[in-house]
């Protein structure tokens, strides 16, 4: 299959609502990462974006809509607070965990009987959402395990020829995925991945807002997750990736004595500096490492880079979205200096 490069002219959009229409899969941008846009009340079309990703089955889709007033056609209730958190946070970055209706095919859902519901803010998604007319599933377009994409041009090296489209819209806001959080009783909710609506930001309409235990440890064999994406070693590039947690001295002095062919650190811009060994940076805070992650961990690769010591993020705010990603990337090897 050829994969056309759209642009995001009006013509470029209605192209794109057309193979959305027709069952076909579209690499749509959206603010947080590009997706792999397909209707998502169709079983066959869901069916092969879970092939072309090459994504677990049990893994499910998270569903865009237009308005979050739509999501009473694909969900069974919708508790108080989660139309309280959409006037706040919808449009934007996160993605509310609710009970599903029939409208939402099991495949769709990865066999679960919830449904996240997402309504991005970026103009391509939301217009290709209102022209198609279609509840759209998209999950991350990048091959299953690998970084997110946050370009056109990510999503052309791992989907060329196996989707029908993608549509260009410059490089992602935020960098990473949307928050996804579930409604735990009147007034409580529980972060499944973090993201830019952050907890401190979810805590000025929640009473309480739970980080799951999962978000930053490894599950054990035979736990159950709240969120199947957690089992998954997620976001690894080829090469190696090891968190390093500790001051710059002590961070340099340990990556000398790790130093070698194909050695990389990946460090802030305020650490630049005098650093004594091959590094590329990722920014001087939280919503900046944020932005650059994912295509910093694809240049690593290209780079050639084989073993990449990261200066661990914060873990609050936006950070712990950014530390979330790359604890998983490093299939959770932290070394404390
Ligand atoms: O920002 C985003 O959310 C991007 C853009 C394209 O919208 N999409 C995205 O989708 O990141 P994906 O499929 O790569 O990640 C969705 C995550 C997975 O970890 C999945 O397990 C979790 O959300 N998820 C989806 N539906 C769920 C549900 N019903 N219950 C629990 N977790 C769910
Ligand atoms: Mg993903």
């Amino acid at each position: 299959m050829e994969t056309v490069l759209l642009s995001d002219s009006a013509t470029g959009l209605e192209k794109a609502a057309e193979f959305i229409k027709n069952g076909e899969i579209v690499g749509i941008p959206t603010e947080t990462v590009y997706g792999l846009g397909a209707d998502a009340s169709n079983e066959d079309a869901v069916r092969r974006v879970f092939e072309a990703k090459g994504r677990p089955a049990d893994n499910p889709l998270i569903v865009h809509l237009a308005d979050f007033s739509q999501a009473e056609k694909y969900t069974l209730s919708i508790p108080a607070l989660a139309f309280k958190l959409a006037e706040r946070f919808c449009p934007g970055p996160l993605t509310m965990v609710l009970p599903k209706n029939d409208r939402i095919p099991v495949i769709t859902s990865g066999g679960l009987d919830t449904v996240g519901i997402r309504v991005p803010s970026h103009p391509v998604m939301h217009r290709i959402i209102e022209l198609s007319g279609r509840p759209i599933a998209a999950p991350s377009a990048n091959t299953s395990g690998y970084p997110s994409p946050t370009s056109a041009e990510h999503v052309m090296r791992d989907m060329n020829g196996r989707i029908a489209a993608v549509v260009d819209g410059g490089s992602s806001e935020f960098g990473v995925e949307s928050t996804v959080i579930s409604i735990e009783g009147g007034s409580t909710a529980r972060i499944l991945r973090p993201g830019c609506i952050t907890r401190e930001m979810l805590l000025e309409i929640c009473s309480d807002v739970i980080i799951d235990h999962a978000i930053l440890h490894e599950l054990e064999a035979g736990q159950k997750a709240a969120s199947p994406g957690m089992k998954y070693k997620h976001y690894s590039p080829r090469a190696d990736i090891i968190m390093v947690e500790g001051s710059l001295d002590s961070f340099i002095a340990y990556v000398g004595k790790q130093n070698g062919e194909g050695v990389y650190s990946l460090i802030f811009d305020t650490d630049r500096d005098g650093f004594p060994y091959r590094y590329m940076t990722y920014g001087k805070n939280s919503s900046e490492q944020a932005h650059l992650l994912f295509q910093r961990l694809r240049e690593l690769d290209d780079a050639g880079a084989e073993r990449v010591y990261v200066r661990a993020p914060e873990k609050n705010g936006v950070g712990l979205a950014v530390y979330n990603r790359l604890i998983r990337a490093a299939g959770f090897e932290v070394i404390r200096v």
